[in-house]
């Protein structure tokens, strides 16, 4: 079973400074202006996290998908989740904006134990969140404008000029200035995946997730996609939880990777630390072979 032999503790986090990556730039690439200074980040782990997740285990009809996940994020801080397909990621991100109830153990959003709160408690604690779903999720009958206002759709108390100018400037942001008329019908996947992050921006959230924001884009738009993630943490200063199977990109951009294995946490650490690990489900993960470890359900001779 995939029990976190490696999993490196809280206490060694705080010790780590965060790595400055970037996966599509080389290192020192970012463009800066002349006489202009690349922003100093760090993540402060000493403080109280975001989310923490402890000990959490979740099962439908007595079929165990998690057991007994703990971790916390921290401010500011873009913590990755990897694993294979069907190893619970989505899960996670459903228990963590509280769209399933964990079966045992509890998530705590800045301090708040948000598995005891009822569906207006949760809509409090979700203002704070933006979610970005795995397939965009955008509603067809619906324009870009629409698409992107909708977490405020029933605030009278903001002016209609207000919350266009909001769009639009999210648009931009997301390099989809103009498109506030289309349909997203009309719009390719990259696109979508651009009006889906500028709608889970609406609220201003102080954490946003994304569930395989990269999947199905080309190579260049993964990268692109990626990108922005990392310029919106770094811009905004919120935190970021980001599944993705695209391990290059992810190991580029994140302070920290949790890798999901047999339902639990196979290890917890820096890019560097994984890209180092010597567990064998992780280096095929991370290094990209193709069997192996990873296939032993499937194929026990190997
Ligand atoms: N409501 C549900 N009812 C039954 N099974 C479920 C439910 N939710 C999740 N599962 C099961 O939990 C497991 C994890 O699913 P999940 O979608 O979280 O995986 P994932 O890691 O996101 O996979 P992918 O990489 O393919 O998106 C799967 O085996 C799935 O069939
Ligand atoms: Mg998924």
């Amino acid at each position: 079973m995939g029990r976190t032999d490696e999993m490196v503790t809280e206490a060694d986090r705080l010790e780590d400074t965060a790595t400055e990556e970037s996966t599509c730039m080389e290192a020192g690439e970012e463009t800066l202006r002349p006489g202009e200074k690349p922003k100093p980040r760090a993540v402060d782990r000493t403080g109280e996290p975001l989310v923490s997740v402890r000990h959490v285990s979740y099962s439908v009809d007595d079929t165990p998908i998690l057991e007994d996940i703990s971790f916390d994020v921290y401010r500011g801080e873009i913590f990755g989740i990897m694993g294979m397909s069907g190893s619970g990621k989505t899960t996670l991100l459903r228990l963590l904006i509280g769209l399933e109830r964990p079966t045992s153990g509890h998530v705590f959003f800045k301090g708040e134990d948000i598995t005891v709160l009822d569906e207006d408690g949760l809509n409090r604690v979700r203002k704070a969140m933006g979610m970005c779903f795995q397939y965009s999720a955008l509603f067809d009958s619906m324009t870009v404008r629409e698409n992107v206002a909708f977490a405020l759709r029933n605030r009278k108390d903001i002016p209609r000029s207000e919350i266009d100018k909001r769009v639009s400037e999210l648009l931009e942001t997301v390099e989809m200035a103009g498109t506030e008329d289309r349909m997203p019908a009309d719009l390719s996947g990259g696109m979508k995946k651009r009006v889906s992050i500028a709608r889970a921006l609406m609220e201003q959230p102080e954490l946003i997730l994304y569930d395989e924001p990269s999947s199905g884009l080309d190579p260049v738009m993964a990268c692109n996609i990626t990108d922005l993630i990392k310029k919106v943490r770094d811009d905004t200063g919120s935190t970021v939880i980001v599944v993705s199977h695209d391990v290059p990109n992810l190991l580029g951009i994140a302070d920290r990777v949790m890798m999901l294995h047999d339902r639990r946490v196979q290890v917890m650490g820096t890019p560097e630390e994984l890209r180092e690990s010597e567990l064998p489900t992780v280096r095929r993960f991370v290094h990209g072979l193709g069997t192996g470890p990873m296939t032993e359900h499937c194929s026990p001779t190997r």
